[in-house]
């Protein structure tokens, strides 16, 4: 029987999706670690809304405990405040289904503190991975586009093998993703444990954090602030952007499709450059910010783009959220956001034996 999904739950199309077939009614008990972040807080929506149970873990290195405070209620959710890096807690329920996000994803989180985002990535992993081995459960892991690197073929096929500075700013991240796949396949190749590769290309909605870095959240802030817009270099670098909840379904497609043997993109083919893009949210924001060029960065790469041919034949999955339509939808989360006032952390539920 095949499945129908409604894309982002928090709703702003009605756009249907056909994934592969799933028992109905079947719930499962799932693992999300960086649960509280960006991505991690849409995943874990979603899976609750399709009647899972979650358990959402996460060290708060970058995701906060309010992420996930809409889904206190739902008596669905537990968050676990741990960091991957140490032996995942005995504690902790047996899981059928593990998605690894932990690990913080801007260029400004990662390189705070480079070494622990190589170790989020491999001893890190190594944890999740000996869980997964323990429960029998299928991992998904949140790979990245940027183990392409500073791309040398456009647009990006799974098949390349990449172009990356190994010593480099970026490299904490790109290299310790790219080294996280490689432990995961083979850890996967020598018990048998059933994994799934994700790599996922820039994508931006509500929840991003406003001092992030990322260059969606930088321009919607900036220009609703009515300050400079920041544009690193001339503008014509590239970049495609996928929206959250398009990005989602393309997460849980890729779990539960059967048989995937290989790294999958996630992204949007939807290619626009950095330039084009700031102009575009000043429009969209009726803001009075001017562009301005600074330096750009080292490693940044020049062109983005997923081919994401494998996901329509495998998932029959393709992102649905027009541009205009997402970024209307973040800027205003970031005009709420930004113009509210902080509020203490809400208190979630402490785990319990399940
Ligand atoms: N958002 C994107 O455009 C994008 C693109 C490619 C890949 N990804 C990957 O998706 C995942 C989620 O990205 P995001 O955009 O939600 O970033 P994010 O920073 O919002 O979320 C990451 C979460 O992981 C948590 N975390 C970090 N290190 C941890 C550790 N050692 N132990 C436990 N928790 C830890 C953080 O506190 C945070 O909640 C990351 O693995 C990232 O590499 C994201």
């Amino acid at each position: 029987m095949d499945m129908r999904y409604t894309t982002f739950r928090g709703g702003i199309v009605g756009a249907e999706l056909r994934l592969p077939d799933r028992p109905s009614r079947l719930r499962k008990r799932i693992l999300v670690t960086g649960g509280a972040g960006f991505l991690g807080s849409h995943l874990c929506e979603r899976l609750i809304g399709d009647d899972h149970v979650v358990v959402a873990l996460d060290s708060f290195q970058t995701g906060v405990p309010d992420n996930l405070a809409h889904l206190a209620d739902s008596g669905r959710l537990k968050v676990v405040q741990h960091d991957i890096v140490e032996p995942l807690p005995d504690t902790l329920p047996r899981f059928d289904e593990i998605y690894n996000l932990a690990c913080p994803a801007s260029p400004v989180h990662y390189q705070s503190d480079p070494v622990k985002t190589l170790s989020t990535c491999s001893t890190g992993v190594l944890n999740v991975l000996k869980r997964a081995e323990r429960d029998g459960a299928r991992l998904l892991q949140a790979s990245t586009s940027e183990v392409y690197g500073d791309p040398e073929i456009h647009p990006q096929h799974e098949t390349y093998w990449g172009n990356v500075n190994p010593i480099g700013p970026r490299a904490c991240y790109d290299e310790g993703k790219r080294f996280a796949e490689a432990l995961m396949t083979d850890y996967a190749r020598s018990t048998g444990i059933e994994l799934r590769i994700a790599r996922i290309f820039n994508t931006y909605g509500p929840r991003m954090r406003p001092d992030d870095g990322r260059v969606v959240s930088n321009f919607a802030v900036q220009a609703l602030r009515g300050d400079d817009i920041t544009v690193y270099g001339d503008g014509s670098q590239t970049r495609s952007f996928c929206f959250v909840g398009d990005l989602v379904d393309g997460l849980v497609g890729l779990m539960e499709a059967s048989e995937i043997d290989r790294p999958v993109n996630l992204g949007n083919p939807d290619e626009i450059a950095v330039s084009t893009l700031a102009s575009r949210i000043v429009q969209l924001a009726n803001s009075t910010s001017r562009i301005v060029y600074r330096p750009l960065p080292t490693d940044d790469p020049r062109q983005r783009r997923p081919d994401i041919g494998l996901a329509r034949m495998l998932l029959g999955w393709e992102p649905r959220v027009d541009r205009d339509a997402g970024l209307r939808v973040t800027i205003d989360y970031f005009a709420r956001r930004i113009g509210r006032v902080q509020r203490a952390p809400t208190l979630l539920a402490p785990l319990g034996q399940a």
